[in-house]
């Protein structure tokens, strides 16, 4: 199911011809997008450096407003180009780079090996046609099936979603359906095409928890089935419930990563801590409006941090340093540095053992529910 980053054993026999099994489907580094307004330039994403494993689960997580969205619409190219610009970056799937693709190149490796479920689902639905039609239109792309079986498959998908009665809804307008309705017909609709990687934006959020447990089962068939899923959620105990691995973000830019048990276990960076503690994005974030920016360069999180010292400034991120010495748990945190203590970092910060942490199923983090 999941390869680790550490296996990167490679096959020279093939290594010229095609790419290696072992090599990630998607790797992203430096990837950079303002978003110009009247009042101000932001620099929603500065400087994201991730890659998602061929059948791996990666959750992005942060508060509102960090960035999570504007990163998933940047890698599939459906930014809005004004306001945005993306500005730097690479961006390699399946490893071809597909940063530089022209707009219809992106749209044929949207329509068939990459589905992206966007955060606000109206914008992926078209008003005019029925849901079957949308769904027939996405499984023909992909496949030459009779019109009895296009049928048979969109109610399949409905259910699979969790769509009450398909057989009847599906000639029903998405104006018809709730919000969280018409994200889980996008969703099924970005499934018709089989992909071999599925970005979902909040997929989980607008749904009652019988739904979240259906949504959760489907996500680790699917991944069970070899796709990878890059999933941004506020929810931690979806995190718990689906994550290989973790990617936090903070300002625009990614301050820690590593194996979920890790993130719950370990959290290094201070704000991964407070996230993990609170796990209230949306006030903190209205607190922060209120008192001013986050610094363009050091640590983003440093005007807001209980530990900050002068050597938190400076150009740029600080370097992403190794927790504990384990390679695969990282974070921009100049308190991971050599030869630095940690403890001062770690010390004054409650467990983060709790309910809003526990994975939906009740089993531990990291996956061991899911074999
Ligand atoms: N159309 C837009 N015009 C102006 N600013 C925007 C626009 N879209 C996003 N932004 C800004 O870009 C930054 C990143 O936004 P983004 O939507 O990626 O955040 P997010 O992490 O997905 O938040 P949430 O958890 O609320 O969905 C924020 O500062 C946001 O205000
Ligand atoms: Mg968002």
């Amino acid at each position: 199911m999941t390869m680790s980053t550490d296996d990167t054993a490679t096959d020279s026999s093939n290594a010229a011809t095609e790419p290696m099994e072992t090599e990630p489907l998607l790797r992203v580094q430096n990837l950079r997008t303002m978003i110009r307004t009247e009042r101000e330039t932001i620099r929603a994403v500065d400087g994201v450096d991730f890659q998602v494993e061929r059948g791996e689960t990666v959750c992005l997580v942060g508060e509102s407003g960090s960035g999570k969205s504007i990163t998933c619409e940047t890698l599939t190219g459906i930014v809005p180009q004004p306001p945005a610009e993306i500005v730097g970056g690479t961006i390699e799937f399946d490893g071809e780079p597909i940063h530089d693709a022209t707009e219809s190149e992106r749209r044929a490796i949207r329509g068939s090996r990459i589905a992206h479920v966007f955060q606000n689902p109206q914008s992926a639905l078209d008003p005019v046609y029925t849901v079957g039609d949308q769904l027939a239109e996405a499984i023909e792309i992909h496949e030459d099936v009779t019109d009895t079986e296009v049928r048979t498959r969109s109610v399949d998908l409905l259910q699979r979603v969790g769509i009450p009665n398909a057989p009847s809804r599906i000639d029903d307008y998405p104006h018809e359906f709730s919000g969280g309705m018409q994200q889980r017909v996008a969703l099924a609709i970005a499934l018709a095409c089989d992909p071999d990687l599925l970005i979902a934006d909040e997929p989980t959020t607008a749904v009652d928890v019988t739904v979240q447990a259906r949504l959760i089962e489907l996500f680790r068939e699917l991944t069970d089935g070899g796709m990878s899923l890059l999933l941004v959620t506020h929810d931690l105990r979806v995190v718990a419930s689906l994550a290989d691995r973790v990617l936090v973000m903070f300002g625009g830019t990614i301050v820690e990563r590593g194996p979920v048990e890790r993130l719950f276990d370990r959290p290094a960076h201070p704000y991964t801590r407070e996230l993990m503690d609170s796990h209230d994005g949306v006030s903190r974030r209205d607190e922060r409006s209120a008192r001013g920016s986050i610094p363009a360069d050091g640590c983003r999180f440093r005007e807001e941090c209980p530990h900050a010292i002068d050597d938190c400034g400076g150009d740029g991120q600080p370097d992403f340093y190794p927790v504990d010495g384990r390679d695969e748990h990282r974070t921009s945190c100049v308190f991971y540095a050599p030869g630095r203590d940690a403890g001062t970092v770690v010390e004054p910060v409650e467990s983060t053992t709790s309910d809003h942490t526990r994975p939906v199923d009740g089993a531990a983090p990291g996956g061991e529910s899911r074999d």
